[in-house]
């Protein structure tokens, strides 16, 4: 199959190239567009036939559910069999925005995408290419991220196209994604609100709508020895072909862990490719060529470290380093989303700084 890429650069001069977007999804096929997090792997989420081709072009296990993409309320109310007054009001102060709300599911939406589950997640992208595809295709869109099972999400279309050339019949590219990383996963349906996968709606940014204390975070995500709530947040994920170890501790002891580390595994003979901020790279420059680094933004600024992680990530996939090093950021606000991304590409390999 050949997969066409089409540059978006403006709704309303696009309008023909979305409307066969839309035209796609509904005949059952797959087109993989951009939203404010990271790609998207779409496909009619009302259609089980649909959906398994994402299955199929992604790797993805069955029994991880997919989420459904939908534009306004009355979309979700086709799928959602009711909407808790706590969700109504995350979806009142969220909505359209990076968060995706477990709600109790209607008979229409396949089980098959649900992996069995009496929910389903659902998520009001803001992109305008996204809620563009959404309108064009008329049904509301499931849509994992658009990279093979286990690897990092894509945020820009280059990215989806290395690993989804011959998979899929269209990608949609509209540039790189704002936040970076994926949705935050919030079940609002029973007595304590979850956070399911942490995201750019942080948990502080919950509790101002929903009060302070009534937020929790899946203890499955924060070390506890439980089963994640969200399927799949228990798959290895986001991982870069080599190893990743990451440097986790005080900001200002990094560049002097980095060059510890970096020395000792040099001299057993590694390749060692770095992800880490401007202020490390810059302490690192005689001992790591430039090739070898990647710059994931200024250090402390957790918008700019989500929006590259995955990209950086990816980076070293066409080069020859045979570790990795990557450097820990701060588990508050944002920080959480990151670090969560970061040790489970990692596999949870860290050493103090
Ligand atoms: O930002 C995002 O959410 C991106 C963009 C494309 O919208 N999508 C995304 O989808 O990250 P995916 O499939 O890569 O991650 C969805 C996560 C998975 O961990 C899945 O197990 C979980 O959501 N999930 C889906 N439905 C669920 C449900 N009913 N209950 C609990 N977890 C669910
Ligand atoms: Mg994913």
């Amino acid at each position: 199959m050949q997969t066409r890429c089409i540059k978006i650069d403006n709704i309303t001069a696009s309008k023909e190239a979305l409307h066969f977007a839309g035209e796609l999804i509904r005949h059952g096929d797959v087109v993989a567009f951009p939203t404010e997090t990271v790609y998207g792997l779409g496909a009619n989420g009302l259609d089980a036939e649909a959906c398994r081709k994402i299955y199929q072009a992604k790797g993805r296990p069955s029994d991880n559910p997919l989420i459904l993409h939908v534009a306004n309320r009355s979309m979700i109310d086709q799928v959602a069999a009711k909407i808790p007054e706590k969700a109504e009001k995350l979806l009142a102060a969220f909505c359209p925005g990076p968060i995706t709300l477990i709600l109790p599911r209607k008979s229409i939406v396949p089980e098959q995408i649900t992996g069995g589950l009496s929910t389903v997640g659902v998520r009001m992208p803001e992109h305008d290419v996204a809620r563009a595809l959404i309108a064009a295709a008329g049904v509301p869109i499931a849509a994992p991220s658009a990279n093979i099972s286990g690897r990092p999400s894509p945020t820009t279309a280059e990215s989806v196209l290395v690993d989804m050339e011959g998979k899929i019949p269209m990608i949609l590219d509209g540039g790189a994604c704002d936040f970076g990383v994926e949705s935050t996963i919030v079940d609002a349906t029973g007595e304590q609100t979850v956070i399911l996968r942490p995201g750019a709606i942080t948990k502080e940014m919950l509790e101002e709508v929903l009060g302070e204390g009534s937020v929790v975070i899946d203890p499955a995500l924060v070390g506890a020895d439980s089963v994640p709530k969200a399927p799949g947040m228990k798959y290895t994920h986001y991982a870069p072909k080599a190893p990743l170890t990451l440097l986790e501790g005080m900001p200002t002891r990094m560049a002097r862990g980095f060059r510890r580390e970096v020395a000792r595994l040099q001299s057993e003979g590694h390749k060692v490719g770095v992800m880490a901020s401007h202020e490390v790279l810059a302490e690192l420059k005689d001992l790591v060529p430039a090739d070898m680094m990647a710059d994931y933004g200024p250090q402390g600024k957790l918008p700019a470290i989500a929006a590259n992680i995955y990209e950086a990530l990816r980076s070293f996939d066409e080069k020859d380093a045979d570790v990795l090093l990557g450097e820990g950021t701060t588990s508050e606000g944002l920080g959480l989303a990151i670090m969560n991304r970061l040790h489970k590409a990692s596999g949870f390999r860290s050493i103090q700084a």
